[in-house]
């Protein structure tokens, strides 16, 4: 079934200047990017996005992180692209993901983390709007 997911290149990932690969990975992994745009947010819309959160231990720290630079959201679309991606990317702590995954290659740790992808359609649903208006999606 094809989907689209919500893809951050978080900051650390940027600031260490591995977007662009990271951007090869997906799209060797077959993806289409339908959007993309480079954003530094501010607290409330880091806290905003990750409101799910807000009762973990993390969340204040993970906040904190997501405004330290700029990052890049994008919307990919593929073949059950949800799961697709997040296998892409490795589990969230980059000790326990598997070899030739993103976190696993460019992570530093459990928080920064290189890259975020939703978790479900629901999550998807929630996400894809939060960063982009329906013009600056361009479907193929
Ligand atoms: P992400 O996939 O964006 O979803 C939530 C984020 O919270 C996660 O990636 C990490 O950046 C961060 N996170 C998850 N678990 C922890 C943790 N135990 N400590 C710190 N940050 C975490």
């Amino acid at each position: 079934m094809t989907q689209r997911t919500l893809a951050i290149i978080k900051p650390d990932a940027v600031a260490k200047g591995v977007a662009g690969q990271i951007l090869g990975r997906i799209e060797q992994g077959g993806f289409t990017i339908l959007a993309a745009k480079l954003i530094h947010m501010s607290r409330e819309q880091a806290a905003g996005f990750y409101i799910v959160h807000k009762a973990r231990p993390f969340y204040a720290s993970l906040c904190a992180f997501m405004t330290e630079g700029p990052c890049l959201p994008l919307v990919l679309e593929g073949d059950e692209a949800i799961q697709r991606w997040r296998d892409l990317m490795g589990a969230t702590d980059p000790a326990k993901a598997a070899p030739g995954t993103i976190r696993r290659d460019f992570a530093a740790s459990i928080e920064a983390n290189a890259v975020h992808g939703s978790d479900s359609p629901e999550s998807a649903a929630f996400e894809i709007p939060y960063f982009f208006a329906a013009l600056e999606i361009c479907p193929r």
